[in-house]
């Protein structure tokens, strides 16, 4: 295992001078700037090992850490002090409203990604329409939900992707039409690394009446969101990996103006319009995106969620995402080096911070990586390496000298 720990500091900068992350004439050369030697010391992590997963889990975080330390002490020192506690998961509301630039009564709070979403599915009636527009790269929870409305009356239709990383948008011209309902689809793959044009595909759903929701999980924290620009109705993540929280918090945006034309039977009393009247003889769902909560909201995971994404504002997401294309093509170039084949499209514009490679046995490459410090994961036959702001090009370095070494791991 490398050790590593001072070594990584100021490795980005000599006498001040950005260095130069591509290193041929394939892409327009990137800039790589400091952001690893202002932050990369809050993740302890890095003392020990090269942590580039975060498309599975963003590392720990010294003030994540703090978090969850102080939730323990509010819980000791105050008993039960739920008042503050759901004052609290106000202040994630509106921490992941300023990360996708809605108004926090668009955001409901949830437990997952999964909540929210079949909160979503179930709130649809499938009469009129009934159609269901996802693509093959899906996360399993998000084709599992919509097919579990079938047994309501959803017709459930999968876009099919090439095998290039790419779908093209004739798929979705044929998918989408006047008997669909809704348009389900990931914005980054987390099979591929491949990113959908997705205000291409929200105009062309509009214009057939359909609505949209988008899985944003594997972009969340990783590239600047924009619920107005992206025209979404519906946009569903989680704090677990690019925004530096833990297992437990996710969030729902839903537009406005669609909010009250889905009636949600995945439910519970974090949905009611007044969840201090303990109605039980009645259903009154709010007329805010709150409608798509359910029970009590997830309070050690809201200390760290908020800890995560306060962190990662102060961090800034658009620098972060300059950052992690510079990495990434630099680690693009090394692949190719390599002739290694990748999954993952080589435009940044069509991919996220995740990049895939094809491997021969993706799991024990894995292993290898991990035997030597390194940590990345694996997907579909492809080895998984996501740069976050921590990293550094060292770390790509690495990840590379590994990768030539167990070279016939490679596909
Ligand atoms: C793209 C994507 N969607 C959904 C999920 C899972 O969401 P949850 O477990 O919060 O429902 C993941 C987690 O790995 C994911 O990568």
């Amino acid at each position: 295992m490398s050790t590593r720990a001072e070594r990584t500091f100021g490795d980005l900068q000599l006498n001040g001078e950005p260095r130069v992350a591509a290193t041929n004439e394939r892409e327009r050369p990137l800039l790589v700037g400091p952001l690893p030697d202002r932050i990369r010391h809050r993740f302890p992590i890095f003392q020990k090992r090269v942590y580039i997963n975060s498309c599975s889990q963003g590392a720990l975080s010294d003030s994540v850490r703090e978090a969850y330390n102080r939730y323990l002490e509010d819980w000791d020192e105050r008993g039960a002090p739920w008042e503050y506690w759901v004052e609290k998961s106000e202040d994630a509301r509106r921490a992941f409203a300023r990360i996708v630039n809605a108004e926090p009564d668009e955001v409901a709070v949830t437990t997952s990604l999964s909540a929210g979403l079949s909160a979503v599915a179930t709130g649809l009636r499938y009469a009129r329409r009934s159609k269901v527009v996802l693509t093959d790269w899906e996360f399993p929870t998000v084709g599992q939900i919509w097919h579990a409305q079938e047994s309501r009356g959803a017709r459930v239709v999968h876009v099919p992707a090439d095998g290039d990383g790419t779908i093209p948008f004739e798929r979705f011209e044929q998918a989408i039409d006047d008997e669909t309902a809704m348009v389900s689809i990931t914005h980054v793959c987390y099979r591929n690394g491949a990113m959908v044009d997705v205000p291409k595909v929200v105009r062309l759903a509009h214009e057939r009446g359909a609505l949209v929701l988008l899985d944003a999980y594997q972009s969340a924290g990783s590239l600047p969101l924009d619920v107005r620009e992206l025209g979404v109705d519906f946009l569903a993540a989680g704090v677990l990996k690019y925004l530096l929280g833990s297992a437990g918090l996710g969030f729902l945006y839903a537009k406005r103006d669609v909010v009250e034309r889905l009636w949600p039977t995945a439910t519970g009393w974090f949905a009611d319009k007044d969840i201090f009247e303990m109605d039980h003889r009645d259903y009154s769902p709010a007329a805010t995106a709150q409608r798509f909560q359910s029970g009590t909201p997830p309070i050690p995971a809201i200390y760290g969620g908020v800890a995560g994404m306060e962190l990662m504002e102060e961090i800034g997401i658009a620098e972060t995402r300059e950052h992690v294309n510079a990495l990434n093509s630099r680690l693009i170039d090394g692949l190719d080096d390599l002739r290694a084949q990748r999954a993952t499209p080589r435009r940044p514009k069509r991919r996220g911070a995740l990049i895939c490679i094809r491997s021969a046995d993706a799991p024990r490459l894995v292993d290898a990586l991990g035997r030597e410090g390194i940590v990345a994961s694996s997907r579909d036959g492809n080895l998984r390496v996501s740069a976050h702001c921590y990293n550094s090009l060292d770390d790509v370095d690495e990840v590379l000298a590994a990768l030539e070494r167990h070279r016939k791991l490679l596909a």
